[in-house]
């Protein structure tokens, strides 16, 4: 097939689009906007959820024996901040610039001495120096298999001997509600994909290996570009099997990061882990 209608056939698995959305210059902004709107469970959780989740972290781990934080994908800091108002020591990463942007305004505005890094957790080369890591809002089914191994070794190396690591992803409930469907929708002014007119081809397909594509296709006058989102599911044993051949032990097991009972039915699971 000639290269021009390749990129409409369906992508192999994990196979990257042209972009991302989370570093795409326009789409990051509509993000951002997301992460910071208290009432949406968009890219970040609401607010209630984020203040009773830092509390149960907190409760977790104590600050005298984890004083010191990470958060992986840390967004504009939501999480950061909040354990950094605690007292502990907060460093975060991400790869989207204009989220970390705005965490280090709003950490210097609030005078709170947290250590952003912008960078992309799959490459950056962690010391161990750290008690806890956060990975929180199931950034991990959003990787391949290789990304997901990368990203357990760098947060494991980024442990100290005996701490911690938190971390929540979708579960298979999720996979059996997910509907395969295809669609278009033409705009004629601005919308979450692009600036200015625009066409959109949307594909939700199910895959191999409990994983899924949400993909858009979106035409402007002069440029396309193809956003390839996956979503890897995991279930209790698949989780606890990929953290242990990372070098983990898997201490606890939640329905989500603010603490509720593990639910074989509940559309998410989080977990302890311990280097
Ligand atoms: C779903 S959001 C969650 C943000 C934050 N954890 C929260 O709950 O508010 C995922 C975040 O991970 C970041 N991210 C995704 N892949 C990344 C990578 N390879 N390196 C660094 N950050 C990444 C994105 O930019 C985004 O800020």
């Amino acid at each position: 097939m000639n290269k021009e209608l390749c990129m409409y056939q369906l992508p192999q698995i994990y196979q990257k689009g042209t972009e991302s959305i989370w570093t795409d210059p326009y789409i990051s902004g509509q993000l951002l906007q997301a992460h910071l709107d208290p009432e949406f469970d968009g890219a970040s959780r609401k607010r209630s959820f984020i203040d009773a989740s830092a509390d149960w972290i907190e409760e977790q781990f104590p600050q005298d024996n984890h004083s010191e934080i990470i958060d992986f994908g840390c967004g504009p800091g939501l999480y950061t901040e909040r354990m950094a108002e605690k007292g502990y020591t907060v460093t975060g990463i991400d790869f989207s610039k204009r989220s970390i942007e705005k965490a280090i305004a709003s950490a210097n505005k609030q005078q709170l001495p947290i250590r952003y890094i912008h960078g992309d957790y799959l490459s950056w080369q962690p010391e161990e120096s750290y008690d806890l890591a956060l990975l929180i809002y199931c950034d991990y089914g959003a990787l391949s298999k290789e990304e997901r191994k990368t990203l357990l070794k760098n947060m494991y190396g980024a442990l100290k001997n005996g701490g911690q690591l938190l971390m929540d992803n979708f579960t298979t409930t999720q996979l059996t509600a997910f509907n395969e469907e295809t669609s278009w929708s033409v705009h004629e002014q601005s919308s979450f994909w692009a600036e200015g007119e625009h066409v959109v081809l949307n594909r939700s397909k199910k895959y191999e290996e409990n994983t899924v594509l949400e993909q858009a296709i979106v035409l402007k006058e002069n440029e396309k570009c193809i956003y390839n989102i996956w979503k890897y599911f995991s279930t209790e044993e698949t989780l606890t099997r990929e953290l242990e051949e990372a070098g983990f032990t898997v201490k606890a097991v939640y329905k989500d990061v603010v603490g509720r009972l593990y639910e074989e039915a509940g559309e998410t699971l989080a977990v302890v882990a311990e280097k």
